[in-house]
This record gives structure tokens, sequence and C-alpha cells, in this order.
């Protein structure tokens, strides 16, 4: 238990540090933690705009979560921002002594056949590469917006993560879409393509499709279950 941290997460809290760019928080949080400061990327917009964001503060690590199971147009949007922004993004891959037995017993798409099947190798490919990503940092930085989900609008922009023992700081929690996509647009950022085929919240390519106009912007990831249960662990808010 990061007693220390929490206790300066909940000073932070207290001094009101936020401001709704997410630009003033993040020179807080590197000048409080230098060098200890993460920054997870999916290459969705909303990290491609952060990704934007933090070529004017250094000393953060980016990091992907790289599943094995990602679209084509993400990895193609990885090597457009590489090649942009000549940053280093660091990443992680699933543990191939978890991840073999796992597809031997199970093959290589068992997460269609039941919830724990989906976890577990969420758990695999996802949430325990994370928790090595984490190591180390005491602010882990990331793309969540709310209006993604119902659950994600009652988040905090700044909260504190009991499960991985970081303060995790959301810049872009309260922009719209709108906000997003002109950001994106005006300054000329590489975003994925599948953005505008109708994919919105983009996670692995079995596991994500398009949604309809008017469908909850979740709608597209692990479309087959029920709703409830539509988070893969590397979130998690009680
Ligand atoms: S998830 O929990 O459903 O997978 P989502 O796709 O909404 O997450 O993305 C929210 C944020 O989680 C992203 O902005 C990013 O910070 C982080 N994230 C999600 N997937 C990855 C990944 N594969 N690699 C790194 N970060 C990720
Ligand atoms: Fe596995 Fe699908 Fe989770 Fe990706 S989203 S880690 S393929 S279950």
């Amino acid at each position: 238990m990061n007693e220390d941290l929490k206790s300066t997460f909940q000073k932070l809290l207290e001094e009101n540090i936020l401001d709704r760019s997410g630009e003033d928080t993040i020179g807080r949080l590197t000048d409080l933690f230098p060098a200890e400061v993460c920054f997870s990327t999916s290459f969705s917009m909303e990290d491609q705009v952060i990704t934007d964001i933090l070529k004017n503060h250094s000393g953060i690590k980016i990091f992907t979560l790289d599943t094995g199971r990602l679209f084509e147009d993400t990895y193609n949007t990885w090597t457009l921002t590489k090649s942009k922004y000549k940053v280093s993004i660091k990443a992680y891959y699933p543990n191939q002594e978890e991840l073999e037995p796992f597809i031997q017993e199970k093959g290589p798409d068992s997460f269609y056949t039941s919830v724990d099947n989906r976890k577990a190798c969420c758990g695999i490919r996802k949430v325990n590469p994370l928790k090595r990503a984490l190591k180390g940092n005491k602010v882990w930085i990331t793309g969540l917006r709310a209006e993604h989900s119902p659950d994600r609008e009652n988040i905090q922009q700044l909260e504190w993560d009991e499960s991985n023992q970081v303060i995790k700081f959301h810049p872009l929690l309260f922009w719209t879409t709108e906000e997003v996509k002109n950001y994106i647009k005006e300054k000329q950022i590489p975003y994925n393509i599948l953005h505008d085929k109708g994919f919105v919240s983009i996670g692995c390519a079995p596991c994500t499709r398009a949604i309809q106009p008017g469908e909850d912007f979740r709608a597209g990831r692990w479309w087959w279950e029920d709703a409830s249960k539509k988070e893969c662990g590397l979130h998690v808010h009680k």
C-alpha cells in the first residue's frame, strides 16, 4: 500500500490543480514526479491528441499494450505517430508463458465463447502487461472520455487507482467528440482511419466493430456480451 503517494494525491485534490485542457495539470504532475509519469496510448483519436500535447512536456514515458490482435490500421497509426513526433513508444507484450498454454487449451478465439474466456484473454494480453508497464511510475495518464460510457461519466479527472497504486489522470475526460476531432484536424495529427468508418472506441480487431448512428459509443466493443460486462480490466472503477 503506497500511503505516501495516496496522501500526496489527496493534497493535490485539495489544491484543485485541474484545468480543462489538462496542460497545466500535466506540467504540475511532471514537476512533482519527474521520470515517474507515463502515458498509455492505444492510438485512438483521444490518445493522438494527448501525444500531441505531450510534445511540450519532456520526460513522460509513452507506452502501448500490443495485444497481438490489433487492427492493421492501428499499427499504421503507430508508425505514422512515431515518424511525426520522433518519440519513443515502448510496446509491452503478453507473457508467452501465459499466452501459449492458454491458446493451446482454448484456441485462438475463445473470447467469443464465454465472458470468463474473454476476461482471461484480456488479462493475459492487456491487464498483466499493463501491470509491468506501470511499475516504477507514480502517475498514469490515459485518454478516457466521459462520453464513452455512463460508467465513465462518473469518474474523476484525477483519481487514485487502488488496484495499480498510482495516481491516474485523464486530461480529455470532459472533451466532446467534436473538440477532439477539431484538434486533430487543426493540428493535422495522424489518426486511425477506422474512425472514418464508424469505429468510435477501438480495441482488438476480433472484439471491435463499427457502430450505427445513435448506438452507444462502446456498443462496438465485445458486442456479443451483456453491456454491464464490457470492461477489459484496464480501468477498474468501483
Ligand atoms: S478499454 O479499457 O476499453 O480497453 P479504451 O479503449 O476505452 O480502454 O481506452 C481508454 C484508454 O485506455 C486509452 O486512452 C489508453 O490510455 C488506454 N488503453 C486502452 N487500450 C490500450 C492499449 N492497447 N495500449 C495502451 N493503452 C491502452
Ligand atoms: Fe483478447 Fe479481445 Fe480482450 Fe483483445 S479485446 S485482449 S482479443 S478478448
